[in-house]
C-alpha cells in the first residue's frame, strides 16, 4: 500500500512561496520566514499576494499568478486573510477556499503540544487530522423561504484518504519515538471521532471508511468516540490522546478546543496536504485587533514553518526550530497573548538566538 505521506514528501526541496497576506500575517509569516532562512538549509523565497487588501488594490483576491507560484514551489507559507465583515462582496473568493480548491488540500494537519511555560498543560502531544473538503463546508446551504438547509457530504474516497492520513502519521510517529526512545514509546492510537449515532448515514460512512482503512496499519491501535464525549475528553486528559481523525467542522471546532489547552491561538499549527501542494498557516487570522502595533505572536507561524520543513525531508531542521520555541519560552520571552510583554521582533529574535 502506498503510503500517503511519500508522495508529498519532496526531499531536498528549496524553493518556498511566501503569502504573507493581511493583518499580522504581514508580521508573523516574515518573522517565520526569517527563521527558515537562518537555518543555512539554502532555501529559496517567492513572495507571492493574495487577502483582502489585494483584492480591494485589484479586485482579485487571489490572483492565478499566486497560484501558479505555490503550485511551482510546490509548497508555501500563507499567513491569514480577512475576509469582508458585511456580507458577501461581489467578485470576492476567500484565497484559503481558493487554494483548497485549487490543489484538493484534503488533509488538515494541527499538532498540539505542551510548550515549556505556566499558560500550557502540561504533556500535551496530539495531532488532530481534520478532513478538510466535505462535510458541512461542502458549500451546499440553501434557503427555502423560513426554512434553511446544509447538506452535510462524507464519501467513502473522502473519508478512506483522510485516514490512511491519519494512520500513517501515527506509524511515523510510532517509528520516530522507538529510534529515539523516548517515554512516549508506547503504541500510537488512532481515534476515530464521529456523531453515528444520530448522523447513522453520513458519519456512520464516515466511521465505516476509517475503521475499513485500520488493517492496512497493523502496527497502530485504532479506537473511536463520539465527538460530544471527544469535546469533554479534550478538556478532562488531553495526554491520553495521540491521533484523532474526523470530519470538517467536529476538527474545526476541536482544534481550537485543544489549541486553548497549551496557550492559545498564538502559538497554534497547521497544514493544509494535498497531493500537488502543501500550504502551512498560522491557525489564527488577520487579528485586526492587534495587526500592526507589532506585539503579535510569531510562534504559530514559527511552529507552521516547522511542519514545513518536516514536509520537505528537513525533519532535523524542523526539530531544532522547535527546540529553540521551547528554550525561549524556558526563558520567559513570552508576546502578550502569553502573559508577557516581548515584541513580535524580540520573541523572534530569541528563537534565532536559541537555534
Ligand atoms: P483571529 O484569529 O484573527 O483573532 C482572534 C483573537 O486572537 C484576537 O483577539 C486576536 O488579537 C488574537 N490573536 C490572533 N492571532 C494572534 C497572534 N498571532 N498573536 C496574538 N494574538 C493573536 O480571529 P477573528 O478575530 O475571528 O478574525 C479576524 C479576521 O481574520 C476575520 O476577517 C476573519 O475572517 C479572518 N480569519 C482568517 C483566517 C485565515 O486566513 N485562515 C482564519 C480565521 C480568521
Ligand atoms: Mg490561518
Amino acid at each position: 500500500m502506498a503510503d500517503p505521506l511519500q508522495s508529498a514528501i519532496n526531499n531536498q526541496q528549496s524553493k518556498i512561496c511566501v503569502v504573507a497576506g493581511d493583518g499580522v500575517g504581514k508580521e508573523v509569516i516574515p518573522a517565520a520566514v526569517e527563521v527558515l532562512g537562518s537555518l543555512g538549509l539554502g532555501l529559496e523565497f517567492v513572495e507571492a499576494d493574495a487577502g483582502f487588501e489585494r483584492f480591494q488594490k485589484s479586485g482579485n483576491a487571489i490572483p492565478d499568478a499566486t497560484l501558479a507560484e505555490i503550485e511551482s514551489a510546490g509548497v508555501a507559507m500563507f499567513g491569514a486573510t480577512s475576509s469582508p465583515t458585511t456580507g458577501a462582496v461581489a467578485g470576492y473568493r476567500s484565497p484559503i477556499l481558493a487554494m483548497r480548491r485549487a490543489f484538493d488540500l484534503y488533509a488538515n494537519l494541527r499538532p498540539v503540544r505542551s510548550l515549556p511555560g505556566p499558560f500550557s498543560r502540561p504533556n500535551v502531544d496530539l495531532l488532530i487530522v481534520r478532513e478538510n473538503t466535505e462535510g458541512m463546508y461542502a458549500g451546499r446551504e440553501r434557503r427555502d423561504g423560513d426554512t434553511a438547509i446544509a447538506e452535510r457530504v462524507i464519501t467513502a474516497r473522502g473519508s478512506e484518504r483522510i485516514a490512511r492520513v491519519a494512520f500513517a502519521y501515527a506509524r511515523k510517529l510510532q517509528i520516530s519515538n522507538l529510534k529515539s526512545q523516548t517515554s512516549n514509546s508506547k503504541k500510537q492510537t488512532v481515534t476515530v471521532v464521529h456523531k453515528a449515532n444520530v448522523l447513522k448515514v453520513t458519519d456512520g460512512l464516515f466511521r465505516e471508511s476509517c475503521l475499513k482503512v485500520a488493517p492496512e496499519f497493523p502496527g497502530v491501535t485504532v479506537d473511536e468516540m463520539l465527538v460530544d464525549a471527544m469535546a469533554m475528553r479534550l478538556v478532562r486528559d488531553p495526554e491520553n490522546f495521540d491521533v484523532i481523525v474526523t470530519t470538517n467542522l467536529f476538527g474545526d471546532i476541536l482544534s481550537d478546543e485543544a489549541a486553548a489547552l497549551i496557550g492559545g491561538l498564538g502559538i497554534a499549527p497547521s497544514a493544509n496536504i494535498g497531493e500537488r501542494a502543501a500550504v502551512f498557516e498560522p491557525v489564527h487570522g488577520s487579528a485586526p485587533d492587534i495587526a500592526g502595533q507589532g506585539i503579535a505572536n510569531p510562534i504559530g507561524a514559527i511552529l507552521s514553518a516547522a511542519m514545513l520543513l518536516d514536509h520537505i525531508g528537513q525533519g532535523a531542521a524542523a526539530d531544532r526550530v522547535r527546540a529553540a520555541v521551547n528554550a525561549v519560552i524556558v526563558d520567559r520571552v513570552w508576546p502578550r497573548d502569553l502573559g508577557g510583554s516581548a515584541t513580535t521582533r524580540e520573541v523572534t529574535a530569541a528563537i534565532i538566538g536559541n537555534l
